[in-house]
């Protein structure tokens, strides 16, 4: 199950004021309509659509050595953050995934490329809008050499491209070629896409099972996801400007990344918003735990713990190690409480498929609903248009 703390380390606060506002917000997202498809799960992705993914991607890890999935921001955090959280950390598996396309480093691209030389590669390349520019760099250069590499017969089973369903340059590419294609639902943006073929079918060709991810997210208390809404809003009225992600896993690095995006586009507009951060603890409080007990007073922290027993046994305390690793999310919370850092804790049984799908629609409701909370537009990044068009604009001198 997925617990929360909104009491333990929280001050008391009046949250009646927000009644009114969170009833008329879940009537918005109920009643659906502009970019709120990813609301209803039967609109992120057809049952027909999951068979599809299922199968490409029993055969891509039958037949492939190295998958890329080219693709950045919406269309590249949602599946790493998934891979990251639940596939092993030492054991290596076939298909080897690797994500392009996320950066402009030319020394990477330049080492994937002899890399591919002597693997057995199939390409996901993952655009909404097809013109974006790191994925459209990386796609043009990988797929020149998958070009050299393989024949065209070859390619239409090695090129998959997830994008728009009618329009743009990589939907006309699909449909010329007869390249396997997905579509991105034209009314879901990218960072609430990870439960469309954006996310699903890396995350299916990792070997994870996507239908208990699916569950996961029919098992939310969306209560719950708006109680958390109205804390956050709350707080940041009080000055509490940055909100730290707090995770005692590692594995959950790139799922707090998605959260940044989640949050941070969702929000951060007409010069409101709260900042998302992120703590990777316990590793993080031996370099900003100073600051998060002691400095400039604008942070609260989410905590998103594992509550679960562990076996590990240490010649040095009588707790396994897991446990140390609760007893210190305990008092840490506890300590940062006291010097007048308060917390949400947000707590998984176990970290496996069904949780985590538990995470994502819970956390994509929070922030939806925290964008309607400051009267800003939840699904617009006009911000990040603003940079794209200046870049392109010095590109093309
Ligand atoms: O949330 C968003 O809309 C963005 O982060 C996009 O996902 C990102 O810019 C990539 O866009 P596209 O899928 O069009 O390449």
């Amino acid at each position: 199950m997925l617990k929360t703390d909104f009491k333990t380390y929280l001050k008391d606060r009046n949250l009646k004021f927000y009644d009114d506002k969170i009833l008329k917000i879940k009537n918005t997202l109920n009643n659906g309509g502009e970019m709120l498809d990813w609301y209803d799960i039967n609109k992120c992705i057809s049952p027909d659509e999951v068979i599809k993914i299922k199968n490409i991607s029993k055969e891509i890890r039958k037949n492939c050595e190295l998958f890329i999935v080219i693709g950045i921001g919406g269309s590249f955090l949602g599946a790493k953050a998934v891979i990251t959280a639940l596939k092993p950390y030492f054991k290596k598996e076939k298909p080897e995934i690797i994500f392009a396309g996320n950066s402009l480093s030319e020394s990477y691209l330049t080492e994937l490329i002899s890399y591919m030389d002597d693997k057995e590669t199939i390409i996901n390349v993952i655009s909404k809008s097809g013109t974006t520019l790191e994925p459209s760099i990386a796609f043009d250069i990988i797929y020149e050499k998958m070009k050299n590499k393989y024949t065209d017969d070859e390619l239409k089973k090695r090129i998959i491209i997830t994008t728009d369903p009618e329009k743009g340059i990589l939907r006309k590419l699909a449909d010329n070629n007869n390249y396997q294609s997905f579509i991105v639902p034209t009314q879901i943006g990218g960072r609430y896409s990870v439960l469309t073929a954006v996310g699903l079918l890396p995350i299916a060709v990792s070997g994870i099972d996507i239908d208990k991810l699916l569950l996961g997210i029919k098992k939310v208390n969306k209560d719950l996801a708006f109680k958390y809404a109205t804390i956050r809003d709350s707080l940041y009225h009080q000055g509490k400007l940055v909100e730290l992600f707090t995770f005692y896993e590692p594995k959950l690095e790139y799922f707090v990344e998605w959260l940044k995006q989640l949050f941070g586009e969702t929000q951060g507009k007409n010069k409101k918003g709260i900042l998302p951060s992120s703590s990777n603890n316990t590793r993080d409080l031996h370099s900003l735990g100073q600051f998060y007990q002691d400095g400039t007073p604008i942070i609260f922290e989410t905590i998103i713990g594992i509550d679960k027993k562990g076996n590990l046994k240490n010649n040095l305390y009588k707790y396994p190690v897991e446990d140390i690793n609760m007893i210190a999310l305990k008092q840490v919370a506890y300590a940062h409480f006291e010097a007048g850092v308060e917390s949400n804790v947000i707590m998984i049984d176990d970290l496996d498929e069904f949780h985590i799908g538990m995470l994502i629609y819970f956390f994509e409701i929070a922030a939806a609903a925290g964008g309607y909370l400051l009267d800003v537009n939840p699904f617009d990044q006009p911000g990040v248009t603003a940079y794209k068009k200046l870049i392109e604009k010095e590109l093309k001198k």
